[in-house]
């Protein structure tokens, strides 16, 4: 791949992006974007944000990174306490990293980790879900039913059981509401009852799936139901908050709004908005205590875990975050936007669903409202909309293959959590002419 070369969407060769400043970031043409999908659902706060800024040279100033085995820090320590007090008491350990991948992959060893120092070493397999997505380390994409960024790697990929996605719009058996849900919960009981509790670790699932279903929110009970089946089966739960966490959707953890509370979660994007690359993978306190007494230390980690100026990255986001009331106002705020889409796109017969929670919100496209019958993957129908509405200055997140892999078309909004409204009515009518002119253009 050349510097300037997109393998993505087909774009060609990419603008250079030069400043970013709020909802907005400029390219060297002098061209202006409203990014309407916080690049890759990531940037919680927008761009330029002079306060992150002047806590990260303040940092940086003082020392960059204290390596991780001989010193902590106090970015790394108020950010600890800030996240703890966050995610509610049953949490109390928290390994940073720097990518989503890296703290799913840490989520996965420290449940084995936990299995072995409990003396059930033979607990090793994992449970997940078709049509989600973990990150791109051999581990975590082993865990992700995505099939187009599996299959150069299958056959190197660890064994993993896959169960039906919990898809409301496109439901397993033609289900739903509690149906749905009693047979999601069915499937994955039979499915660790044939594997034999005995050998599985964990079921991982992300609460609102992300890129690889569109935005896909688990229907009401489904994540109670789940985890009653798991703690059935003594079974870790994980959960995946990395794109639909630290706030993006509506609450601090995504599983808050389910009212429960899982063995292990995975956080990343969001939570240090971009600024330096952080992740966390966040662990219950008991579980953690467990692995320390039994072994002494988590057996993960690199070389910048908790990195000093990440943390204080981190930590100056979350505290803005905090100041400005931004969760409470992406609960509110997002569903006035969800409204709001579906009012400007509904003249779309294409416009299948608009669905999500907070500010994590998909619009599938579809060839016929009523079937559900999704276009064919070669009209890269998502792609082309994406293309058109970056062309006219809107960065939105195209998702292809949310339906059986291949094919589907989704489009994922999620703005800065501080997105003002006016910046929001920019998108809805931004997107709305993209989809419209990739439409007429037949
Ligand atoms: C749910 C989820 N988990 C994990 C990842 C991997 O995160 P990263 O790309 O930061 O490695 C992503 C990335 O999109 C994601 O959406």
């Amino acid at each position: 791949m050349t510097a300037n070369r997109a393998l993505g969407w087909g774009m060609g060769a990419l603008p250079r992006i030069v400043r970013g400043e709020g909802s907005y970031v400029y390219d060297a043409a002098g061209r202006k974007y409203l990014d309407g999908s916080g690049g890759p659902a990531a940037f919680s706060l927008g761009h330029g944000n002079r306060e992150v800024n002047a806590a990260i040279a303040a940092q940086l100033d003082k020392v960059a990174c204290g390596y991780r085995y001989l010193f902590t820090s106090e970015p790394l320590e108020q950010l600890t306490s800030l996240l703890l007090a966050r995610c509610g008491p049953q949490f109390g350990h928290i390994v940073y990293s720097g990518s989503g991948s890296e703290a799913v992959e840490s989520a996965m060893k420290l449940a084995l980790q936990y299995w072995d120092a409990r003396g059930l070493a033979t607990k090793t397999r994992f449970v997940a879900r078709e049509r989600s997505y973990h990150g791109n380390t051999l581990g975590a994409l082993s865990v992700s039913g995505f099939l187009e960024r599996r299959r150069p790697f299958e056959g190197s990929l660890l064994d993993v059981s896959f169960v039906s996605a919990a898809n409301a719009y496109r439901p397993l058996g033609g289900l739903s509401g509690a149906g749905l849900v009693a047979a999601l919960a069915d499937e994955l009981d039979a499915r660790i009852k044939a594997l034999g509790s005995e050998h599985v670790a964990a079921f991982i699932f992300e609460p609102v799936v992300g890129a690889a279903g569109g935005v896909v929110p688990a229907p009401p009970g489904y994540s109670q139901a789940v985890r009653a089946v798991c703690d059935r089966h003594n079974v870790l739960v994980i959960s995946d908050e990395v794109m639909c966490g630290a706030g993006r959707c509506g609450t601090w953890r995504a599983l808050e709004h389910d009212g429960i509370v899982p063995d292990i979660m995975a956080v990343g994007k969001g939570l240090a908005g971009g600024y330096i690359p952080l992740a966390a993978t966040i662990l219950n306190k008991e579980l953690g205590d467990t692995i320390l007494s039994e072994q002494g230390s988590f057996l993960t980690g690199h070389t910048y875990s908790g990195h000093t100026a990440a943390c204080a990255a981190g930590l100056a986001v979350q505290r803005i975050i905090e100041r400005e009331s931004l969760v409470s106002r992406v609960r509110i705020r997002g569903e006035a936007l969800r409204r709001d889409l579906r009012d400007a796109l509904n003249r779309f017969e294409e416009v299948g669903d608009v669905r999500g929670r907070g500010y994590l919100i998909g619009i599938e496209l579809v060839r016929d409202r009523k079937s559900k019958e999704p276009y064919p993957a070669e009209r890269a129908l998502s792609h082309l909309v994406g293309r058109n509405a970056f062309a006219d200055g809107l960065i939105c997140y195209p998702c292809a293959g949310n339906v059986n892999g291949v094919a589907g078309d989704t489009i994922i909004v999620a703005p800065p959590y501080n997105a003002s409204d006016a910046e929001l009515a920019e998108l809805i009518d931004k997107l709305a002419r993209a989809i419209g002119r990739t439409l007429a253009a037949g």
